[in-house]
């Protein structure tokens, strides 16, 4: 127990002896209010909680009886043994926005470590700092993840150890904070801030971590950095950063990490660097370093980044054999030459993709490497067959080896059985696809085109359950296409064009997961394959077929019978290694065709005639509006979906109606395709009660059922706003005229509102909603500036565990998944803020989600860590009309990025959002 001057003054003033203490628990008794006497804490602490707990009105903090003893409340830690005093108040992700409560916080003489991260707080009050100087023992404070723009000096926190700012609005010189009167400081942390200005040099010489990244800091790395002799963590990456790196940073002798990617540093890297005997990491990615790699760089290291930047000559013969060495990425610079003839065992992760590389890679160097688990050399010049020692690397889950010139035939695979991806595209190999590829249990994609492979296709390849994407394309394949095809049921895109293929195409029609089915340029007989939903389909160049028009979209009335759930996948098949090893495989979908659809709906003959009603088992509104009440006629909708040529448009899980009700008004009916095992609830009692719920929601950015029918061929739900408009439409339909910035920013701020809202919080009572399926498709606009949020009702429908492999790996529309769905395949509200940021640089941007096999996301990513880049990204068409438009489309576009995070946990609370977005 700190025994300071404040302790002593409460022992002076409030610590009774025993009879006052008595008086003091008799006076509480007769107000019938004795949590005083029960408590191990002095009162004067026990109130301050009290006090405390009333003024943020934690609902932990309110539980009956708890008021006893405030050292068994949430986040409250007291000393031990026998909870004098309160040492440490963690109020992490506690929604709170007042920061008026902070002051109260200082009376808390004890006070040691105080945690207020994760909240929406705007502001530090002077106050905190005048009432918070008695705090002598004050060593933690962490403001980390709120909206603070403001704050006082914090020059009088002396004894401070710990101060984490990380991930608000600060701005400025960091020198205007009073930071280097904090002569204790071993922890700083003003990551993800706008501070300007330089790398400060004048902080406590104690310091064991400075982080600084994603700032606004610009000049050089100091030379004075180099006192900083207790440093472990330096984290300058993400500024604006020139000059070269100081080789005096090898004094640094404690160093663990130096992270510096993405500033615009150049110069040579420091050979003075690899005499640091603890640096583990070293990250220097995304700048302009040329030179030569200097020997012995990895001596120490376990990661090594110097990807994306202009290094040359050879990869050194030493870099990749140190035994501590577990990754190293090289990718994107101009290196020539292969020198390492041994590689460390523990290497993981190797990735040398575009670069100049030419000549062979030494098959020694790859003999037992157990733990070898990515392994990227495409897009160079390499020669030669690809070592046979590549079949026992028996960890690898990704192999790139594409755009190369190796020639010789594909490797053995039998023991590459985690394989996921493998991409061996635009070489020269030749042979036959080898019987034991049927030994890759875990292939997710395949991709051997642009080469010179010959024989037939090993039927044996249907044996791939998991495979998604199976790329042929261009070869010389022959012999026919193995009959059971339809068994690869998770199969997105099937590739098989320009090779030499005869006999009959078989049945595809299970593969009920298929976007593209390529077949062009061979000589196969047979009819076009149908489907009986939007599938790519293209058989050109083969004689022996008789083409129909590809573009027709037939929409099958349901009927009672055997039809065959219509599911227009939209999924992406990412495997956990590729998403780790940062290649995401993305299967592209044509556009949906909204509209225009209904043009093209084929009504089938055989059911044309039928005129027979199903019934309905049970309607009802949720609405309490009156018009409502008498428009809605439950037999005119179900009778309305019943002709598919209302329907507007289907998608995955739904199909869109609009009806136009006897009296005259239209409505906008969604009808629940439900036959298929994903739906938990699809039409039931419990869907009633969750339609019920849903239906209590009231906001103005969220679409909610205005009324539900469940009848014998499955429910639909209806909802105001007949004259449906998505922002996908407005934005990228070219006919559309350009929307305006402010237009855009309310649009913007009203999908926020209405995520936020459906979210909740620890107040609203309820279960978030989440979204699994957000798009800009999503969005529908009352008006050019009021948005509401569509689809709320997915959630509670579908069940992810249900479904076969091929929709767990599916959630929502490629380009607005979140990276992190690859393994974790749960729906979070994380995920939801990285739909909403997609959703952001649409609007920003003016492009849509996926353009050009491209995610819109990646690309904003890898074209704005350079401050100036930025303008480039926005939509000219907009950001020119005026400098102030410009602005603040910068700002949202920092909001945006920090909302597609690549690590869920870094992205904001959509509350956050919210703030940051209308505080701009
Ligand atoms: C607790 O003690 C501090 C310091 O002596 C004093 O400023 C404060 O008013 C006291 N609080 C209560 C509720 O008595
Ligand atoms: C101190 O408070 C904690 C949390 O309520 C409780 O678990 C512990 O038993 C208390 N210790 C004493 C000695 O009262
Ligand atoms: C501050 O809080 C954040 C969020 O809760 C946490 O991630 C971070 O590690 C904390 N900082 C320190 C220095 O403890
Ligand atoms: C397969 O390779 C071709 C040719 O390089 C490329 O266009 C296609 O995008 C690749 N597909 C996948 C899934 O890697």
């Amino acid at each position: 127990m700190p025994s300071s001057g404040g302790q002593k003054k409460m022992k002076q003033i409030y610590v009774p002896p025993e009879t006052g203490k008595f008086m003091f628990c008799l006076f509480f008794i007769f107000l019938s209010y004795c949590h005083v006497c029960f408590s191990e804490l002095s009162s004067n602490q026990t109130s301050t909680m009290i006090e405390l707990s009333r003024l943020l009105n934690i609902s932990d903090w309110n539980l009956p009886g708890s008021e006893r003893n405030p050292c068994s409340w949430k986040g409250v830690m007291c000393s031990r043994p026998n909870n004098g005093s309160v040492i440490s108040l963690s109020l992490s992700g506690f929604d709170l926005s007042n920061s008026s409560f902070l002051p109260l916080v200082c009376q808390i003489e004890t006070l040691e470590t105080l945690d207020v991260s994760k909240n929406i707080l705007s502001l530090i009050p002077d106050e905190f700092v005048t009432k918070c100087e008695t705090l002598v023992g004050l060593k933690h404070l962490n403001f980390s993840r709120n909206n603070i723009s403001s704050s006082p000096s914090f020059q009088d926190f002396s004894k401070l150890e710990v101060l984490d700012f990380s991930y608000n609005f600060l701005s400025g010189k960091t020198g205007d904070y009073g930071l280097d009167r904090l002569v204790q400081l071993r922890s700083l942390n003003l990551s993800f801030n706008m501070f300007t200005g330089s790398v400060p040099i004048y902080l406590s010489r104690s310091l064991e971590k400075l982080e600084v990244s994603d700032n606004l800091l610009s000049g050089t790395i100091p030379e004075g950095i180099e006192d900083y002799k207790e440093l472990k963590l330096l984290d300058l990456s993400d500024n604006q950063l020139t000059g070269s790196i100081p080789s005096s940073l090898g004094n640094l002798s404690k160093l663990e990490s130096l992270l510096l990617s993405n500033n615009d540093l150049s110069g040579s890297i420091p050979e003075s660097l690899s005499s640091i005997q603890t640096l583990g990491r070293f990250a220097a990615n995304s700048n302009h370093f040329t030179g030569d790699i200097p020997s012995g760089i990895t001596r120490y290291l376990a990661n090594l980044d110097l990807s994306f930047n202009n290094l040359k000559g050879s990869i050194p013969g030493d870099l990749l054999s140190p035994l501590k060495l577990v990754s190293v990425d090289l990718s994107s610079n101009q290196f020539v030459e292969w020198m390492p003839q041994s590689i460390s065992p523990s290497l993981v992760r190797l990735r040398l993709g575009s670069n100049k590389l030419s000549g062979t890679v030494p098959s020694d160097a790859f003999e037992s490497l157990q733990n070898l688990t990515y392994l990227e050399m495409d897009n160079n010049h390499l020669t030669g067959h690809i070592p046979p020692a590549f079949g026992n690397l028996v960890s690898l889950t990704l192999l790139n080896l594409a755009m190369n010139e190796f020639t010789g035939t594909l490797p053995p695979f039998g023991n590459l059985t985690r394989l996921q991806v493998i991409k061996l595209q635009e070489n020269k190999l030749t042979g036959e696809i080898p019987d034991d590829i049927k030994l890759l249990s875990n292939l997710l994609t395949l991709n051997v085109s642009w080469n010179s492979l010959s024989g037939s296709i090993p039927p044996s390849l249907t044996q791939l359950k998991k495979l998604s994407t199976m790329n042929l394309q261009d070869n010389n394949l022959n012999g026919s296409i193995p009959e059971n095809i339809g068994d690869l049921e998770d199969l997105i895109e099937l590739q098989l064009g320009q090779n030499r293929l005869s006999g009959e195409i078989p049945a595809p029609d299970s593969l009920i997961s298929l976007t593209q089915l390529i077949l062009s340029n061979n000589q196969l007989t047979g009819s076009t394959p149908r489907f009986t939903r939007n599938v790519l389909v293209n058989v050109s160049g083969n004689p022996g077929i008789k083409p129909i028009k590809e573009d027709k979209v037939s929409i099958k009335r349901s009927s009672s019978g055997k039809r065959k759930l219509v599911l227009v996948l939209i999924t992406v098949a990412i495997g956990v290694s590729a998403l780790v090893a940062g290649i995401i495989t993305v299967i592209v979908l044509k556009p949906s065709r909204r509209f225009k659809g209904v043009n093209n709906v084929q009504v089938d003959p055989d059911e044309e005639g039928s005129t027979v009603l199903p019934e309905i088992i049970h309607g009802k509104l949720l609405t309490s509006n009156s018009l409502h009440k008498s428009n809605i006629n439950f037999a005119k909708a179900v009778e309305a979906v019943a002709r598919p040529e209302n329907a507007l448009y289907q998608t995955m899980f739904w199909s869109y109606y609009r009806v136009v009700m006897p009296s005259g008004s239209s409505y906008f009916i969604k009808k629940l395709n439900s036959r298929d095992r994903i739906f938990q609830l699809a039409c039931s009692e419990q869907l009633e009660l969750e339609l019920e719920m849903l239906g209590k929601l009231h906001h103005t950015n969220v679409m909610v059922p205005l009324a539900y029918v469940l009848y014998s061929e499955g429910c639909l739900l209806v909802y105001d706003f007949p004259h449906m408009l998505t922002l996908y439409d407005v934005l990228h339909n070219h006919t559309s005229a350009v929307v305006d910035w402010t237009s855009r920013f309310s649009i913007a701020v009203g999908i926020a509102q209405g995520i936020s809202y459906l979210h909740g919080s620890q107040s609203s009572g309820r279960d978030p909603i989440l979204l699994p399926d957000l798009s800009s498709k999503k969005i529908i606009l009352k008006s050019l500036n009021e948005p509401l949020v569509g689809d709320i009702e997915l959630f509670k429908v579908i069940d992810p565990s249900k479904s076969n492999s091929s929709l767990s790996a599916v959630a929502g529309t490629i380009g607005y998944i979140p990276p992190e769905y690859a393994y974790t395949m749960r729906v979070t509200m994380a995920g939801n803020v990285y739909s909403f940021g997609v959703i952001l640089l649409e609007l920003l941007t003016g492009r849509p989600a996926v353009s050009e096999g491209r995610e819109l996301a990646k690309w904003v990513q890898s074209h704005s860590s350079q401050q100036e880049q930025r303008n480039n990204i926005l939509d000219l068409r907009v950001s020119k009309t005026s400098t102030v438009a410009t602005k603040q489309m910068l700002r949202v576009l920092s909001v945006a990025l920090a909302c597609i995070d690549i690590s869920p946990g870094a992205r904001p609370k959509m509350k956050t959002v919210l703030r940051m977005l209308t505080r701009l």
